[in-house]
């Protein structure tokens, strides 16, 4: 069988990962897909910089040229942000390659022209990576659930903010304390705004709710607050009623059943519900739906290794597609609802 080849875009953090654990399991990356996989290319924006495991002739400052090659089966997009993001992408699928991206922002801002895109060129376009890092819950949602009906999903899916919260809840710290802890630990990065605002968690919400209800939500349908004006007192009267706060995405059907709505707030939780007990910088998803009843998806929501493994299954499932001459889920996956403004809060 002729190998697979894959371009990818990127190789910070995430990039890095996803090439060596390529190379390094690349027999059974073979076996699963049933063809091997081979890296044609990297993209990146410093190729001085030493990477360790990659083939040097394999670096390009020119990601435009490796898209447009026209022999590449999956472009692997790890850059983020929205441009040039997004025109790679395109120009991906015009030139004959299915993409895997971890880029939440532009999903959520983008994503169904970009899904247009990709079905008017029948390619594949897998994000798992997007959301909660290498928690399994996009395709969980889509898939394993698509018979069922989801009523809800609450999330906390900011490790950052959620870090920064535990740190005031467990030691009764203030908020800037906890973020200079946060930074000090590469928690939180240099500049926060992104995560202490809400705008990664909103993100994140749009395309949890866009898939949980098969339909389109985008960023601006979210209404979002962040987690900035949470203090210490807030936090001493939330325990004296047996709670504690939590920075959630809260995604649900409206109760005419035909609306859809996403928000992101800080919000009190009873400690007995499961979320109440997530610490750290880990991430995890409530999904209560009608047959199922309620479930929990928990685990790393970021780093290099975590996200690189919901990238990797990505790639697996984009391949065996592609073998197979098909494409996963298109248009029909999200036929369907309204979206409304902020539901009751
Ligand atoms: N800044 C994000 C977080 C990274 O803290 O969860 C993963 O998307």
């Amino acid at each position: 069988t002729r190998p697979l080849k894959v371009a990818l875009l990127g190789c910070g953090v995430v990039g890095s990962e996803v090439a060596r654990i390529m190379t390094t399991h690349a027999d059974d990356l073979a076996a699963r897909i049933g063809a091997p996989v081979e890296l044609a290319g990297v993209a990146v924006r410093r190729p001085d910089k030493v990477r360790e495991g990659i083939d040097p002739a394999l670096i390009t400052t020119d990601a435009t040229a490796l898209v447009k090659r026209g022999d590449l089966d999956v472009v692997i997009e790890v850059i983020g942000g929205i441009e040039p993001a997004r025109t790679l992408i395109t120009t991906a699928f015009a030139h004959g390659a299915s993409v895997v991206s971890a880029n939440k922002a532009l999903l959520a801002k983008d994503g169904s022209a970009l899904h247009a895109a990709a079905v008017e060129h029948g390619q594949d376009l897998y994000y798992e990576a997007a959301v909660a890092g290498a928690i399994p819950l996009l395709r969980p949602l889509r898939e394993s659930l698509a018979g069922d009906h989801v009523h809800r999903v609450l999330g906390i899916v900011n490790g950052t903010t959620n870090f920064i919260l535990d740190k005031m809840d467990s030691t009764g710290a203030g908020y800037q304390e906890a973020l200079d802890e946060a930074t000090a630990l590469g928690y939180a990065e240099a500049d926060p705004t992104a995560d202490v605002e809400g705008f990664d968690a909103a993100a994140k919400a749009a395309i949890l709710a866009g898939i949980a209800f098969h339909t389109r939500v985008g960023i601006d349908d979210v209404h979002r607050e962040g987690m900035t004006e949470v203090t210490a007192a807030d936090f001493a009267s939330a325990r004296a009623m047996g709670c504690t706060i939590k920075l959630l995405a809260i995604c649900e059907r409206g109760a005419d059943g035909s609306s859809v709505s996403a928000r992101v707030h800080p919000a009190m939780l009873p400690l007995s519900h499961p979320l109440a007990g997530v610490r750290e910088a880990y991430n995890a998803v409530f999904v209560e739906s009608e047959a199922a009843g309620r479930l929990m998806f928990y685990g790393p929501g970021a780093g290099g290794a975590p996200t690189a493994s919901a990238v990797l299954g990505d790639l697996v499932a984009v391949c065996r597609n592609r073998l197979a001459g098909a494409t996963g889920p298109g248009e029909s996956a999200y036929a369907g609802l309204t979206v409304s403004g902020m539901g009751d809060v």
